[in-house]
């Protein structure tokens, strides 16, 4: 084994860092606008019977092929077959694909903590938000130092970064959002909201829904572009990554309910439009902080934890990439982060000026950013998550008996990964894309 890798200084570490990536804008951002999108209720309702069925496995077994094959992705793909070596390849690339909007919006919330200590000049926060994304100077420059900022962490090793982040912020994040949330339901009409969230409309399902839902889970989750594989890698002692798990799925989704609670209740309130996509809560959230007490403080409170969620997040993101370049090349951390901030930029400039200048410019229809943030997360997660799975389950041969000590639970394990896991990805896939 590889005496120069990095490594968790213990188990509570490596759950910190994995919640770390876990929660983040798929969370705050990207949950309530996709679901907002995908009609509400029924979303939900498909979106935590995926969570709560189909993620488990994928999200162990691509923890556990880090920790047993302790390698970056490409490397550990190409161990056990070379034949697999692009597969592996596919990972990093769908990370940089990932940060290259992930960090425009990283953006957009740099602004919003800038604004708030500036004070709010407007009450149409719908308006200034599309001009603000529509420029050409801000926005981009946001994005960059957003970039920078994961950057700078990631080129330092990222432990204490991380560790702090995560043990101080995101308790801090979570007592923030539950004012919120309190706040929210005393608004007028705020019960349409939680009619929108919670009573289904059976109507809209949709085969491009389960798609998105599954897309949506498995973002929010960083199941599938190799981040879990990266930091399983980093495991060093031999202790369960079941329990792991399950505090990943389970502090997650309750950050996207909290979310979702918080959000839907003020979109009635204020007369908005649940599914008027990615300013979503940018448009919705300076509304409520208009109209408390101290709404700058809370603003930049809110904004500032948000921005440490999405850091913590984009770390991760960046280190699938980082490990590949570092462990493959043999360059240092530092070099590696140069490198991949010239990448990151040449695609994440473009992805942030398609709100203004470049909106004409479309890829099947889509965006740029729309492009990035769909094909990400609806085609290459949910292929890299079967890809794993067939990997790990018919050519690694993991066996759920490794890790859970319930039999029937380890061979419910063992049948989901080789065969219901992969088909139901197929299934969604083919459905999805017709
Ligand atoms: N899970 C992160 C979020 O919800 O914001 C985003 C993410 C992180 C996706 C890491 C993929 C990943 F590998």
């Amino acid at each position: 084994m590889d005496s120069s890798r990095p490594s968790w200084t213990s188990r509570y570490s490596f759950i910190l860092a994995s919640i770390g990536s876990a929660v983040g804008l798929g969370n705050i951002w990207r949950f309530p606008y996709i679901m907002g999108k995908y009609g509400g209720a029924v979303f939900l309702i498909v979106y935590l019977f995926l969570i709560l069925t189909i993620c488990f496995i994928p999200l162990l077994a691509e923890l556990a092929t880090g920790k047993i094959l302790k390698k970056e992705c490409i490397g550990a793909y190409e161990s056990v077959n070379p034949k697999f070596k692009p597969l592996g390849f596919l990972n990093p690339l769908t990370g940089v694909l990932i940060s290259s909007f992930y960090f425009v919006v990283g953006g957009w919330i740099i602004n919003y903590i800038y604004i708030s200590f500036v004070s709010y000049k407007t009450s149409d926060f719908s308006g200034y938000f599309s001009s603000f994304i529509q420029g050409s100077t801000l926005p981009v420059i946001f994005t960059l130092l957003f970039l920078f900022m994961c950057m700078f962490f990631i080129s330092r090793g990222i432990k204490k970064g991380i560790e702090f982040a995560n043990n101080v912020l995101m308790p801090l994040f979570a007592v923030l959002l539950i004012g919120l949330i309190i706040f929210s339901l005393n608004l007028p009409n705020a019960n349409l909201g939680i009619e929108y969230m919670f009573k289904p409309d059976f109507s809209k399902v949709s085969a491009e829904m389960f798609l998105a839902a599954l897309g949506q889970a498995l973002f929010t989750l960083s199941i599938g572009m190799g981040a879990l594989l990266t930091y399983g890698s980093y495991i060093k002692e031999d202790k369960s990554i079941v329990k792991s798990t399950y505090t990943i799925i389970f502090s997650d989704t309750m950050f996207a309910l909290m979310a979702g609670v918080m959000i839907f209740p003020a979109i009635f309130s204020f007369g908005l439009e649940p599914n008027s996509g990615a300013g979503l809560v940018f448009v919705t959230l300076p509304n409520i902080f208009a109209k408390i007490p101290f709404g700058n403080v809370v603003s930049a409170a809110f904004f500032i934890l948000l921005f440490c969620a999405a850091l913590t997040s984009g770390i991760s993101i960046l280190e699938v990439a980082i490990a590949s370049f570092t462990e493959r090349m043999k360059i240092s951390r530092i070099k590696a982060s140069v490198i991949l901030f010239i990448i990151i930029s040449a695609i994440a400039i473009p992805a942030s000026l398609s709100f203004g200048k470049l909106y004409g410019v479309t890829l099947f229809g889509k965006t740029i950013f729309d492009f990035l943030d769909f094909t990400t997360s609806s085609i290459l997660m949910p292929l890299n998550t079967l890809f794993l799975c067939i990997i790990a389950g018919w050519f690694l041969k993991i066996k759920g008996s490794q890790f859970i000590s319930n039999k029937f639970f380890a061979v419910l394990f063992d049948i989901g990964l080789k065969f219901i896991i992969p088909t139901v990805l197929i299934g969604v896939l083919w459905a999805g894309l017709k």
